[in-house]
């Protein structure tokens, strides 16, 4: 199996560490390494692997090709020319899915190709496969989740040890937590972009994540930690989805979570995702949500899948695009 990888940065290298770990496995060929400022790697494994040219990666003759560099531009037009190609696609972009999953995966099924992205949702959390293949068995009906690692960081730092906002966050930014604009994960649009996948998949039907009702955690304070401590409570920004006579109801926001309850028990960078089926009943995914290793994992799991052609159906994103109640609930138990 032949890949080239665009991106060698917190994913990219965890990625890289992970297929290293498993070479006894499973014989993976890196073939070129896409990166915007080669010499900032100089040093690395792989270095002679590196590339600033994205034609390098197209001259190679590669199975798969594994995003991790992340952005719309120019991720999109080079995703498409991978599938164009015949190139399988795997990758960890949840603002790419969440913007263009419809259009990429009817290109991939058009094209008899796969694309596939179990890191784009709860990091390393093997969440979307369980919920496409496992759960067949059931109408989902609900989905409850902690989807940003690094919201949950600022917010766990805050209320266990009360630091300030800034501190929390740049912390997060160290670890490797945070987007490159740590704005989308402040004002909640990454966790919503999450949701609408997730969504997308549990209901099949279209979940398109700017149509959620949508609030970060910009404006809390430490007074909000005391009062959430008050009420035997803590303040997690939550994602929540619903499926009642074909509407979907969703939102994004922080809410207080009593501390006996599953969510108040996921801190730092973890993430939860709590299903809801009509059969299963309750079924909870708890694990790390960011990071190097833990996604590099999610990705490693995507590009075993395609070498052993076990592939799930994702066509609920072709869907037309669901009606979204937008409801609001201050307290989830
Ligand atoms: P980083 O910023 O750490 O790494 C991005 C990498 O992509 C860098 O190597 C960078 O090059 C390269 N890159 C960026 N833009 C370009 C470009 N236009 N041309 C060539 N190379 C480029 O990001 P992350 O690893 O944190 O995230 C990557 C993706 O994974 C994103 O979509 C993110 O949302 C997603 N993700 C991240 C998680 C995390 O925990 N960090 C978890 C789950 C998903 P250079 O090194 O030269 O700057
Ligand atoms: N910035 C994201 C987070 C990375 O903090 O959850 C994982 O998707």
């Amino acid at each position: 199996m032949k890949i080239g990888i665009l991106g060698y940065g917190t994913v990219g290298s965890g990625f890289i560490d992970v297929i290293d770990n498993n070479r006894d496995k499973r014989d993976i060929e890196i073939c070129k390494i896409l990166v915007s400022d080669k010499y900032k790697h100089k040093g690395k494994k792989y270095f002679d692997k590196i590339t600033e040219n994205i034609e390098d990666i197209f001259e190679e003759n590669i199975d798969v090709l594994v995003e991790v560099m992340g952005g719309l531009n120019p991720t999109l037009d080079y995703i498409k020319r991978a599938i164009n190609n015949n190139i399988h696609v795997v990758t960890a972009n949840k603002d790419l899915l969440a913007e263009y999953g419809d259009e990429l995966v009817k290109l991939a099924n058009e094209k008899g190709v796969y694309i596939k992205f179990e890191a784009s949702v709860g990091g390393g959390i093997p969440v979307l496969k369980p919920l496409i293949e496992s759960l067949e068995g059931n109408n989902i009906e609900s989905i409850s989740a902690i989807l940003n690692g690094t919201t949950n960081f600022i917010l766990s730092k805050m209320y266990d040890e009360n630091l300030p906002y800034n501190i929390a966050l740049k912390q997060a930014q160290e670890l490797g937590f945070a987007e490159a604009n740590p704005e989308a994960d402040v004002m909640g649009y990454d966790a919503a972009r999450k949701l609408s996948i997730l969504s997308t998949l549990a209901y099949n039907n279209r979940v398109y994540w700017k149509d959620l009702y949508l609030e970060g955690i910009t404006s809390i304070d430490e007074r909000d930690m005391e009062y959430a401590k008050k009420l035997d409570c803590k303040i997690k920004l939550v994602g929540q989805s619903s499926l009642k006579e074909d509407k979907v109801s969703a939102f994004v926001r922080p809410v207080l979570v009593e501390n006996n309850s599953i969510l108040a028990k996921v801190d730092n960078e973890f993430n939860a995702v709590i299903v809801n089926g009509d059969s299963v009943g309750e079924i909870s995914f708890v694990g790390k949500g960011a990071g190097k290793l833990a996604t590099g994992s999610a990705v490693y799991s995507d590009v075993i899948d395609i070498i052993d052609n076990r592939i799930n159906c994702i066509d609920s994103f072709m869907k037309n695009k669901v009606e979204i109640n937008k409801i609001l609930e201050n307290k989830c138990s």
